[in-house]
């Protein structure tokens, strides 16, 4: 009986310990999922904020330097489908538009401040921004809205490359 007793007791203790355990267990676990929750909500509030802004939050400002342009697309935009060429030459001279022959050097000492990439940005999409001497505020500017942001930067990758 007495050894009985002792094995009733040692399974009893055995079983408590396991008890205790598991309830330690499950307070730890429980302790993380309130400061787990908050992180959850705040990520589960703004998902597309989140999930946008790590990726593009440093790029929206950057979009027009960031976007890598295609000179040989640029080339046939600037040619064809926008009109560029119908007043602007590739030389120096010709059009009722500013030659551009090496305007990716001009174009870095046009206006203070800005990176020949900016300027020629500014240049396609507000074109009345800054009137080159000489010329008449005749550029259309509607090419913000005609061209997309990486047809613009492919315009830009062909002008900065010419001779
Ligand atoms: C209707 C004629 C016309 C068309 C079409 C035109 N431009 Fe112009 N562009 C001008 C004129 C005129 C100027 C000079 C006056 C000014 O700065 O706005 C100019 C200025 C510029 C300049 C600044 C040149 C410099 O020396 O600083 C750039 C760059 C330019 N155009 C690019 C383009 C591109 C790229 C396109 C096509 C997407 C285009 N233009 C279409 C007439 C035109």
């Amino acid at each position: 009986m007495i050894s009985t007793r002792l094995i009733s007791l040692t399974g009893l203790m055995i079983l408590g310990a396991i008890f205790v355990a598991a309830c330690g267990g499950e307070e730890a676990e429980v302790v993380p999922t309130p400061v787990f929750e908050p992180t959850a909500a705040s990520a589960g509030e703004a998902p597309s904020a989140d999930t946008s802004a790590p990726a593009d939050s440093p790029e929206p400002t950057q979009v027009p330097a960031a976007l890598v342009g295609d000179a040989t697309n640029g080339e046939a935009l600037f040619t064809g489908a926008s009109g560029c060429s119908g007043c602007h030459a590739t030389g120096s001279t010709g059009g009722v538009g500013p030659g551009l022959s090496g305007i990716g050097t001009t174009a870095g000492s046009r206006v203070d401040g800005q990176s020949a990439d900016e300027y020629l940005n500014t240049a396609i999409v507000s074109p009345n921004d800054f009137v080159v001497p000489d010329f008449a505020p005749i550029m259309p500017v509607t090419f913000g809205e005609k061209l997309s942001e990486q047809e613009i930067a492919d315009v830009i990758a062909y002008l900065v490359a010419l001779p």
